[in-house]
């Protein structure tokens, strides 16, 4: 498994992997149908969370079968991802569903643009930095589609370098944020906010969506969405994903906010805070790190 490990380069401007590089020229050319919506995150914001929140809202009462016998995964495409085994655009061609749901952690610029051309609902999902980087650094240890990730404090200052796959957190979050600002069909959303309360922040999504659940089968999702039930959900929890070890970390790890007070050092914190500052002087944008 440990040969499948990939190298880091720069890739236009951003720290990639092959995996997420190799199949560029046929994601560019992605032929993006005006109903698909398309779920944007920095890796380990909480993409799985709001990917199964919306295909519950569209197909949990039409097609609930598929929710007990497909994985999450397959249902919602990773669009960036092309490995020997896996193509993100070839599983995005062949979705049966209308809408599709799709899932990328491209930063906007790398973005098929034919999901600009035809206007399509996207979905970004943010997560603050502390607890987005320590969620990511359990991740690369368990995931062998991710570079090794050597210990904490090098890890953490790679995050803070902008040199993890996907490339910089900072430009990121600022990069989609800035996007909302001209394309209105962009509902941006925090981790923290979810956690916070689950059934305000499907209720925005639902306004978003132009859907109208149910009170029953709005609190029928936000239930089957709560942490432990994921958890526990074969289909949701990434358990039948053969190059992820669950005894090194499971997927479903903690699912909280603040967490990264069990990974940052004193020193780590004030580092990390001062360069934070200076990263996010001009941004709008604001994270809390406890709730
Ligand atoms: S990935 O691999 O980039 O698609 O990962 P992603 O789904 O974006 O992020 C995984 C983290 O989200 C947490 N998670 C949840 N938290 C709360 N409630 C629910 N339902 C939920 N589902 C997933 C998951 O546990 C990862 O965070 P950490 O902090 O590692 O636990």
């Amino acid at each position: 498994m440990d040969s499948l490990r990939p190298e880091v380069f720069d890739f236009k401007g951003v720290s990639m992997s092959h995996y997420f590089t190799n199949n560029w020229e046929n994601i560019q050319n992605f032929q993006a149908r005006p109903d698909d919506i398309l779920i944007a995150t920095y890796a380990k914001a909480g993409t799985t969370w709001v990917s199964y929140i919306l295909d519950l809202l569209y197909f949990g009462q039409t097609s609930p079968e598929c929710q007990t016998s497909i994985p999450i995964y397959e249902r919602v495409p990773f669009l960036d991802i092309y490995t020997s085994e896996l193509s993100g655009v070839d599983l995005a061609d062949k979705l049966p569903t209308s809408p599709r749901l799709i899932k990328t952690h491209f930063p906007v610029q790398f973005v098929p643009k034919s999901f600009w051309e035809q206007n399509c609902r996207v979905v970004y999902v943010a997560r603050n930095a502390k607890d987005n980087v320590v969620s990511y650094f359990h991740f690369d240890r368990m995931n062998f589609l991710q570079p090794e990730p050597g210990d904490w404090n090098n890890y953490l200052h790679r995050f803070m370098e902008g040199k993890l796959v996907f490339g910089s957190w900072y430009d990121h979050v600022n990069g989609w944020w800035k996007k909302k600002q001209s394309y209105s069909k962009l509902h941006y959303m925090f981790y923290e906010d979810m956690i916070e309360d689950t059934g305000r922040e499907i209720d925005k999504l639902c306004s978003f969506l132009g859907l109208s659940p149910s009170v029953e089968e709005k609190n029928r999702i936000t239930d089957g969405v709560q942490f432990d039930n994921m958890k526990k959900n074969n289909m949701a929890n990434y358990s039948t994903c053969t190059v992820m070890d669950f005894k090194i970390s499971p997927f479903m790890r903690k699912g909280k906010v603040g967490d990264w007070k069990n990974h940052f050092t004193v020193a780590q914190n004030e580092e990390f805070d001062e360069d934070y500052e200076k990263k996010m002087k001009d941004s709008t944008l604001h994270f809390r790190t406890e709730i």
